[in-house]
């Protein structure tokens, strides 16, 4: 059964949130989202969110009093409407973490985060480990690099899609070479997993990614290598893709359900 003291409310309501919200209904964690905020352009059809408040205004969603918010939609989400809850006390977690490669918008998020009061969560997303680079890295970490390997079809849209036809890809290929802030302006929807990468280790501009377009594999696969002073560290994921997209793998979803739990719990592991 679900606590109506816990106000959840989605920003976005795609294949994540869709994901999101039948998981929860599914476990026994007592948290149910009970509304959407989506401007009108992007509004889902009626019966997708039948039961759910709908607002397309974030002023409105404010005025709701959510007691967390979740951002599972996009950067320019994260940069239009987070902003405002956090200067008006609201909790807020966000799952674009690749937004957080602007440092303005980090910034932002921070100064508007502490006039509020209030915290903004970023989730681990589709990786693991992020909890020993972030200990790792106050002794000293001289590597931290990211290896993301997806099937062609991921990244259709992308600017790999301009420069080879993925369709015709016979072997592992590499799309993209640098750091974690090139990757993430210039693959915004996929590397979100190199951001979170990023901000709990060696930061974006020393984080080094390689990309990979691979016609042989149905995964998301992730590594995470690191080097420092507390020894070494090295971490791969095989992430099962979303049905409804691709580019996003279901643990990054259920990501999201555990820090909302997380949330909520008295006793944090
Ligand atoms: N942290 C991670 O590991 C990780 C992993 C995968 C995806 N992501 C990110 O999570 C987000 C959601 O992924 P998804 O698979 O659900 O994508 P999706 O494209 O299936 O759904 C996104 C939804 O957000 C809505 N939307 C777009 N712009 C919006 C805006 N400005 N305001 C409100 N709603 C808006 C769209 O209409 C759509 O319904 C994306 O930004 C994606 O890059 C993060």
């Amino acid at each position: 059964m679900a606590d109506e003291s816990k106000r959840i409310a989605l920003i976005g309501y795609g294949a994540m949130a869709r994901s999101l919200q039948a998981s929860l209904l599914r476990s026994e964690a007592g948290v149910a989202v009970a509304a959407v905020l989506v401007p009108a352009e992007f509004a889902p059809p009626a019966s997708e969110i039948a039961g759910l408040e709908l607002f397309h205004d974030v002023a409105d969603l404010v005025a709701w009093r959510p007691s967390l918010v979740v951002e599972c939609a996009s950067h320019d989400a994260v940069r239009d409407f987070v902003p405002t809850l956090l200067r008006n006390g609201i909790d807020t977690i966000i799952v674009s973490t690749g937004s957080l490669a602007d440092k303005s918008l980090f910034d932002d998020l921070e100064v508007a985060a502490k006039v509020g009061r209030c915290r903004l969560t970023v989730v681990s997303g589709a990786i693991g480990g992020l909890d020993v680079l972030r200990s790792a890295r106050s002794a000293g970490l001289s590597k931290v690099a990211y290896t993301g390997i997806k099937p062609p079809i991921a990244w259709a849209g992308t600017p790999a899609a301009d420069r080879m036809d993925l369709t015709a890809l016979l072997e592992p290929t590499v799309i993209f070479e640098g750091n974690a802030r090139q990757a993430a302006q210039l693959y915004p929807k996929n590397a979100n997993v190199t951001a979170a990468v990023a901000l709990a280790g060696v930061g974006f501009d020393a984080t080094s990614v390689a990309l990979l377009a691979d016609p042989g594999t149905a995964t998301n696969g992730h590594r995470v290598e690191a080097t420092g002073a507390f020894g070494s560290f090295s971490i791969e994921l095989q992430n099962q893709p979303l049905p409804d997209n691709p580019k996003t793998s279901w643990l990054a979803a259920l990501s999201i359900q555990e820090a909302i739990v997380r949330h909520f719990s008295s006793v944090v592991v």
